[in-house]
């Protein structure tokens, strides 16, 4: 058995992985980055945020021209090609994933390939077909992410019930898709497959699509997911699929209504239907149950994230963790972030996890993007609060570029006038809500937002009304309530 000696060793080579053994290297530490696929990348680049980023912009070109038909442009026979259409995900994604080898080997940072597995605080096992090597580490950090949960009933040997990741490979149109969980994953590629042709059902268990994002600034995505959508149900779980030759039949069992709001349609029966393919996005867990960790003695939680402090180190002092195997939010740009803190603790610098937001986007379009607390959160605290709403088709850029559907939400703290959330539904929503995050991280109050200039005419400038809105003072709205 080959043995290797490191300094600092990551295990996973997404972004997490590969942010933190970048920055360690960068830092001229002697550093290891093990990957047990041939592509560095991870979930994000290679089967997550990424390709989905490419295919949803597709699909949101695909409905504009439906749109600029009425208008005078172009016409509605608008053809895939799906080959050129998987070719095209498949450059962008080949084209990062090589730069990250590139970039890789101009830090001097050690790339092995093979499943990692530790044997003790500081050694692992690297197997990769039949060689093994063993590495000795000074301080570790994992990083080896997170894979789709799959529950036993949803659980078929065929290729026609995907996770997102078949679902990526776009290997046909199915006329009927059956979409299980109306979260960022189900809304997002349910969008494509809509948009591509597919005639979309979508089953939730809790009583919304969405649940978690604030409602007043969901709804124009949520219209849009229904006319876009063959039905969307609520309240409803699968509870069973079979295959029946080139068909899934599935059981739809409706949930208790949890309050007599969410009884009106209510039925007690069981119904099936039958689907050409099914996607199931129901959640992801953590991969921690791959790495041997009691080995290391690494503790995790009853959900399977290992349990971190503030600093992303472990119960095990020389071991960290980062991104989505420490739990949620799910998202490359907190995995990042995390790695960033991990290899500055490692280096014994004073530093904490100490951000005050981290920014959510659905990448449809409209997108809708958050940061900081919803106004049920806020209500749910006790937290004294107010307000401002900016209808999008009040702006002269939105109505420019007939993308009114939309809305931007500021909250903020009513004494000390403290942004506590913004909440934003419209197109490119996703770049806007990084002004919020800025500002929140700032301790921003209202007022410096409508002291500062936007640029005219932009859709930033919703932003500037939403917080003019929140002092009853929006140019461009007038609302009675003022
Ligand atoms: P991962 O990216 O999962 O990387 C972990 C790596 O570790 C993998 O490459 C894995 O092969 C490797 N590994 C695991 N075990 C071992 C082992 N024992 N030995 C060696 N290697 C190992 N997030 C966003 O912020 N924005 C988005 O738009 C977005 N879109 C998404 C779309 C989809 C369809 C999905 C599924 C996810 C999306 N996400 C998005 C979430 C995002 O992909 C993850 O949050 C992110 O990839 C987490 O990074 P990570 O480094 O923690 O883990
Ligand atoms: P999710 O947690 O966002 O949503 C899952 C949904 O499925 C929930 O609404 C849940 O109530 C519902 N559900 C659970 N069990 C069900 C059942 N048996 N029947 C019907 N509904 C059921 O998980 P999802 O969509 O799989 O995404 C996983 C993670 O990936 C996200 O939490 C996010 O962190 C990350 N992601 C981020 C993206 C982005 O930032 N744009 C895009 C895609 C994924």
């Amino acid at each position: 058995m080959k043995i290797l000696e490191t300094e600092c060793l990551v295990i996973g080579g997404g972004p997490g992985g590969y942010t933190a053994a970048f920055y360690a290297a960068d830092h001229n530490i002697k550093t290891t980055l093990i990957e047990r696929y041939p592509r560095l990348g991870g979930v994000c680049l290679n089967v997550g945020c990424i390709p989905s980023k490419a295919l949803l912009h597709l699909a949101a070109l695909k409905e504009e021209t439906k749109e600029l038909e009425t208008i005078g442009i172009g016409s509605k026979d608008f053809k895939i090609n799906l080959a050129k259409t998987r070719t095209h995900k498949g450059n962008i994604v080949q084209k990062l994933t090589g730069g990250l080898n590139q970039l890789a080997k101009a830090r001097k940072v050690n790339v092995i390939n093979g499943v990692a597995t530790f044997i003790d605080a500081n050694n692992v096992l690297v197997k990769e077909n039949n060689e093994e090597t063993r590495i000795v580490f000074n301080q570790a950090i994992i990083a080896a992410g997170s894979r789709p949960i799959i529950p036993k009933s949803l659980a078929l040997n065929t290729d026609r019930v995907m996770t997102s990741t078949g679902a990526l490979d776009l290997k046909d149109i199915p006329e009927k898709l059956l979409v299980i969980g109306g979260g960022i994953i189900g809304m997002e590629m349910g969008y494509v497959y809509a948009s591509f042709g597919s005639a979309v059902t979508m089953v939730e268990a809790l009583p919304h699509i969405g649940t978690g994002i604030d409602r007043d600034v969901f709804t124009p995505l949520e219209r849009k997911l229904k006319r876009l959508f063959k039905s969307i149900q609520p309240n409803t779980t699968v509870s069973k699929i079979t295959q029946k030759g080139n068909k899934i039949i599935a059981t739809f069992t409706p949930n208790e209504p949890k309050s007599a709001a969410d009884n009106s349609s209510h039925s007690s029966q069981n119904t099936t239907a039958e689907f050409d393919r099914v996607l199931v996005s129901v959640g992801r867990r953590a991969n921690s149950d791959l790495l041997d960790l009691e080995k290391a003695m690494v503790h995790t939680d009853d959900h399977g994230f290992i349990k971190v402090d503030n600093q992303l180190r472990t119960n095990v002092s020389n071991i960290y963790a980062i991104g989505d195997i420490v739990g949620n939010p799910m998202l490359a740009h907190k995995a990042s972030r995390e790695a960033h803190i991990a290899v500055e603790a490692l280096m014994g610098k004073k530093t904490t996890f100490d951000n005050i937001v981290i920014p959510n986007v659905i990448y449809t379009d409209p997108e809708v993007a958050w940061a900081g607390m919803t106004e049920a959160e806020v209500k749910e605290q006790n937290i004294p609060y107010k307000t401002g709403v900016f209808p999008w088709a009040a702006s002269g850029r939105a109505l420019a570029i007939g993308k009114t559907a939309g809305t931007t939400k500021i909250i903020f703290h009513s004494e000390t006038e403290r942004l506590l959330g913004v909440a934003m539904c419209g197109t490119g929503a996703g770049e806007l809500i990084a002004e919020a995050v800025l500002a929140i991280e700032m301790g921003a109050v209202v007022s410096d937002i409508t002291e500062t200039i936007h640029a005219h005419p932009t859709l930033s400038e919703t932003f500037l009304e939403a917080a003019e809105a929140g002092h009853g003072l929006s140019t461009h709205y007038f609302s009675r309530k003022r």
